[in-house]
């Protein structure tokens, strides 16, 4: 039997520091050994937001043992990996170069292949990591930083059908969280306010609802939010917030949503229609619930990854890593940190006021 790969995946690109060690079965789907996962919450909350230098501060103090555990709890020897994929991009650049230069630097004295990896591909591959996903599919990537429809031909074969022209989906329910008095990142807490309130409660707006094909638009809906939140006095208001909120939220997916299956169909002509749904919102079940029952209307067979792997982790790292070891996808040791680096490197920039739809 000959040996499975083994590989070390490093992520430091935000607020978590992550590492994993995964390698195969005999029947070649990937196994997890070891997922550690050290997030920063405690360090930011007091700020609303992320601050870069803090973060980056902490990747430092903590990658070291981080590894050190990974590779513990994997079973196995530091001997025995055969490969360091870290992620190179996008993110803070004081954070990426902290867990680039750890698995340069461990990659060079193992004097084993390094791997650069997009963590935004991390996301796209995570469901591998718990099913059966062969290419190509239309993936929804909705996170903190990003929401995108794209369809994944490949390993990084990427075509971006839409974006948000604005806010990140995620980042309009930390928003939102916030102006509730909710501590950041307050996205999971919105979904557990939501079930409290009545989702009829407020009207909110959707922008470009019926133009600029699956793009999204989430900031009018902040705005409006914001002016609500002035009046509001009662939980019970704050909870009826919340549920308009997220049933709004849920109403868009569900006729982007549409509209994406429509255009990745016309441009990939699948031969079986698989849909995707990866990245820290996918972690929202009242989302979830309403992505599968599109999917069983429209004929498509819904994937995501285990809760556990929504939000950002080092396993899909080293599961992109995986794909490309296989491929002997090896990188330089003078890969740079890249703070922007879209999947889709030839769409258009679809950002601020004035974009045309
Ligand atoms: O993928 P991720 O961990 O980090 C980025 O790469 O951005 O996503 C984090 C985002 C945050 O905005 C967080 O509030 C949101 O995912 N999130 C949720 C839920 N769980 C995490 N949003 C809504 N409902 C949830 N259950
Ligand atoms: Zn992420």
């Amino acid at each position: 039997m000959s040996k499975k790969p083994l590989i070390l995946g490093i992520e430091s690109s935000c607020d978590e520091t992550a590492a994993s060690i995964i390698s195969e079965n005999d029947q070649g789907n990937p196994i997890v050994l070891s997922n550690i996962v050290s997030s920063q919450v405690d360090i930011h909350k007091e700020f609303g937001g992320v601050v870069p230098e803090l973060a980056a501060r902490s990747h430092i103090e903590k990658i070291d043992w981080i590894v050190q555990k990974a590779i513990d709890d994997s079973g196995k020897k530091i001997d025995e990996i055969d490969a360091i994929a870290s992620t190179a991009g996008p993110g803070l650049i004081v954070c990426l170069s902290v867990g680039l230069s750890f698995g340069k630097a461990f990659a060079t004295s193992l004097n084993k292949p390094f791997i650069a990896v997009n963590h935004l591909e991390g996301h796209a591959l995570s469901p591998k990591l718990n099913s059966k996903l062969d290419y190509p599919y239309l993936l929804l990537l909705i996170s903190g930083g990003h929401s995108q429809y794209l369809s994944v031909k490949n390993l990084s074969k990427y075509k971006r059908l839409g974006t948000t022209i604005d806010d990140a989906i995620g980042e309009a329910f930390d928003k939102t969280a916030k102006l509730l008095g909710i501590d950041f990142p307050g996205g999971p807490q919105i979904e557990v306010f939501a079930k409290k309130g009545d989702p009829n409660k407020y009207k909110l707006p959707k922008p470009i609802f019926n133009k600029g094909g699956c793009n999204l638009s989430f900031a009018g809906l902040k705005t409006s939010i914001l002016k609500i939140s002035k009046q509001i006095k009662t939980d019970q208001e704050k909870f009826d917030l919340a549920a308009s909120f997220q049933k709004t939220v849920i109403e868009i997916l569900y006729k982007k949503t549409k509209v994406a299956f429509t255009e990745f169909e016309e441009q990939i002509k699948p031969k079986e229609k698989k849909f995707v749904v990866a990245g820290g919102v996918a972690a929202n079940r009242v989302i979830r619930n309403m992505l599968i029952k599109l999917c069983e209307e429209k004929n498509y067979k819904a994937i995501f990854p285990p809760i556990e792997l929504c939000g950002d982790n080092a396993a899909m790292i080293a599961m992109v890593g995986l794909e490309k070891f296989k491929l002997k996808q090896f990188d330089k040791l003078d890969y740079p940190a890249k703070p922007r680096w879209p999947l889709d490197e030839d769409a258009v920039f679809l950002k601020g006021a004035g974009v045309q739809l």
